[in-house]
């Protein structure tokens, strides 16, 4: 049984494939934190705090102090002067909450977030849920723990269901908040901006709080939501992880807090000072789901268990089938778009074995540069003659597929969806717009923009054979307001806004179920499991320079997994050396093309199709596969890592030379992933290697030169 009450010392416990979870019911009323860990281990029952200053009921007696207590969801104010998971304010206005235990019930699957994408749930998965009561506001909360089993991964998510009679205000909910004994961790995080994404950082825990946050309205570049605490001797290897990460595409808080006792709170949810929602009686709130996972084995075993759970539970169904290899028309036209070109385009990538020509930006009603044309979702007639179906029919026709590019959320103000509805933007009364990119931010949290949006695409689209959008969104929001809430209800916009863009995607996915959907926010800019849940696939940065990239797909790849990596080869400007480069650092993650193919030599274009092949030959080991971390230019001067498909048969390897490599020097290469007493042969160099002997450790000499990487790909002899 994944859940479990134990009667006799009023515990739950919940179990995974490889670890534990407890907590008790303390004082007939709170939830204490007991464990979470290793499967097997003795769990003990918390034995009372020092007294401090901190206040409490009487009736709880000496040693019930909850500013010391580990608990499951702690209060604000309540004498737990650290982190709080809530604060509700009521007719009071204090924010203050005695919410006391009441009941618990095991759910089949899960409940359902509303209006928020969630892990898929199967027929083995359960759901502990928990009922809480607060007499003064009259609420009840309710606590999910959902159970992914095999992937050892426990998710948590909240309802607040105002059952008084007056409004009362969420201010603050972190559906995931963890009591750690002990402070003596790494935090690991992965922060960025634009073109510069998913840089990993790591430090050691100080006392008081340390967060990562967005108050953007996106997951943003700037942090990503994922956060990880590991033992300060954690390798690659070895050591104890603690994961994180919440399946949520909008502002959040992830934040930690050591405490006096030197003991460590982690939370992550709605913390942002952007954020709030009232409740009128009757109404209720849920919370997005956060996850979390342990694992002994190290910062490699932990980045395998979130891909495998993305993979399984995050990403649709379809993103395991094979990924298109695409030409993307962006770096190649910028806004200058027009039929013959594209045609060309379309005929050479079919040539070369393209699957796809994406048309980026640039397509649609005045859109000739960025300052004119967003929102106004008609194809542009000068630029299209014939219609979008015609058009897409001819590329059709030329042996491609075909991709387009929207940007749902925005409008210019130089559009006839501006003239037409000022108010449909995120504005405030009296308050000066705040422009980016030439741009405003749709008021997605109104029902009638939605609409607008839904009824555009559908008539655009609906009978055009459209077989992938890229979804992207360039600014983000700012004097955020909404001219349909009334003033106590703006700060609920950024959470509004976000439901209005799943349910764009919801639609999206439904209507046009054979597309698939890119997610870019200028890049990675909003590279999130909320995201994912409908994107197959992320653009991982707008920065194609290979150098970067590596740097930039490492981080990304620290969470989430390669198949959620679109990595493109831009313009090589005929070195084949450096297209050799590009091509290996890309097929990192899904490959795809992003340059003009028309002005390619045939040198160049031979070589292209000769990548393709070979990438299409290895595609599944990146998609499917493990990822296994083997060396980080910062430390070794060289990326190196591998895929291993789950049987361990096939490996794909690659290594890429960075600055400071010097020739002479080798790298020692250890494939834990082979299987013993196994030969191996690089079906790229016809080279044999043992299954032992990749074990053990094999040396690839360095060569120092610019733009020289090594791709093997190894495959066992049956
Ligand atoms: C930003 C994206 O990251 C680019 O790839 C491209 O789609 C442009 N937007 C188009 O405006």
């Amino acid at each position: 049984m994944p859940i479990h009450f134990q009667r006799k010392n009023n515990r739950f416990l919940l179990t995974t494939k490889n670890t534990a979870y407890a907590f008790d019911i303390g004082a007939g009323r709170y939830l204490v934190h007991t464990y979470y860990g290793k499967k097997g281990k003795e769990i003990t029952p918390f034995s009372g705090a020092p007294l401090s200053y901190a206040a409490y009921p009487e009736s709880l007696g000496a040693n019930w102090n909850p500013d010391e207590i580990p608990q499951e969801c702690p209060f604000f104010d309540s004498g737990d002067y650290r982190i709080s998971a809530l604060r509700i304010e009521g007719k009071d206005g204090t924010g203050v909450t005695d919410f006391v235990y009441r009941s618990y019930r095991i759910l089949q699957g899960r409940r359902d977030i509303d209006g928020i994408p969630a892990a898929r749930v199967d027929e083995d998965t359960k759901t502990l849920e928990i009922k809480m009561v607060d007499r003064v506001t009259g609420c009840e909360l309710y606590l999910y723990y959902t159970v992914f089993y095999e992937d050892d991964v426990i998710s948590r998510s909240m309802a607040i269901k105002n059952k008084g009679k007056v409004p009362v205000t969420v201010a603050r909910c972190m559906p995931l908040s963890l009591d750690l004994k002990g402070c003596d961790y790494h935090m690991i995080s992965l922060w960025g901006t634009h073109n510069d994404e998913c840089n990993i950082q790591r430090f050691p825990l100080h006392h008081g709080t340390q967060s990562i946050f967005s108050r953007r309205g996106a997951s943003s570049p700037q942090h990503n939501p994922f956060l990880a605490l590991c033992a300060p001797k954690t390798t690659e290897t070895k050591g104890d992880v603690y994961a994180f990460n919440l399946v949520y595409s909008g502002s959040f808080l992830d934040e930690v807090e050591v405490d006096q006792q030197c003991n460590t709170r982690v939370q992550l949810g709605l913390g942002s000072d952007t954020f709030a929602y009232t409740l009128a009686p009757g109404e209720e709130f849920t919370s997005p789901e956060a996850l979390m996972l342990y694992t002994k084995d190290g910062l490699g075993e932990m980045s395998r268990l979130m891909h495998r759970f993305v993979r399984r539970r995050i990403m649709p169904a379809h993103a395991l089938q094979p990924h298109p290899v695409v030409l993307n028309t962006w770096e190649a036209c910028y806004f200058d778009i027009d039929e013959a070109t594209l045609f060309a385009f379309a005929e050479e990538s079919a040539k070369l074995g393209i699957d796809m020509l994406v048309m980026d930006d640039g397509w649609f009603g005045a859109r000739n540069y960025d300052d004119a044309g967003l929102g106004d979702w008609y194809p542009n007639p000068q630029k299209f003659k014939n219609g979008l179906k015609s058009f897409v029919e001819g590329i059709h026709e030329r042996g491609v597929k075909f991709g387009i590019w929207i940007e749902p959320e925005m409008v210019n103000p130089d559009s006839d969806l501006y003239r037409a509805h000022p108010d449909w933007c995120l504005r405030i009364e009296g308050r000066e717009l705040l422009l980016s990119r030439n741009q405003l931010v749709l008021d997605m949290a109104n029902p009638a923009v939605i609409e607008y949006l839904k009824a555009s695409y559908d008539k655009t689209f609906g009978d055009v054979g459209i077989d992938y959008f890229k979804w992207d969104m360039n600014r983000h929001l700012a004097a955020v307001g909404s001219p349909l809430l009334p003033p106590e209800r703006q700060k609920e916009v950024t959470f509004r806004y976000m439901k209005g863009v799943y349910e764009l995607l919801d639609y999206m996915t439904t209507r046009f179920p054979n597309a698939i959907i890119e997610s870019c926010s200028g890049g990675g800019g909003r590279y999130d499991l909320g995201m994912m849940r409908y994107g197959f696939q992320i653009w991982t940065s707008d920065n194609t320079e290979p150098y970067a990239r590596i740097d930039i797909q490492r981080g990304a790849l620290l969470a989430y997994p390669a198949a959620t990596m679109s990595c493109h080869v831009s313009d090589p400007h005929e070195d084949m050396k450096s297209l050799d480069f590009r091509y290996k650092v890309a097929v990192g993650g899904m490959l795809g093309y992003e340059l003009n193919i028309l002005k390619m030599s045939d040198a160049v274009k031979q070589e292209m199709a000769r990548q393709i092949a070979e990438y299409k030959s290895f595609a599944h080991v990146i998609r499917l596969g493990d990822y296994y971390n083997l060396a980080c230019p910062y430390e070794k001067k060289y990326d190196a890592h591998y895929y291993a498909t789950e049987n361990g048969k096939e490996l794909l390897f690659s290594l890429a030379e960075c600055e400071g490599c010097k020739a002479g020097e080798t790298a020692l290469l250890r494939f834990r992933a082979a299987l013993p007493g196994v030969t191996y042969t690089d079906a790229l160099s016809g080279k044999a290697f043992s299954g032992d002997e990749l074990r053990r450790g094999i040396r690839l000499p360095l060569t120092g030169e610019k733009h020289h990487a090594t791709l093997y790909y190894l495959v066992a002899k049956d």
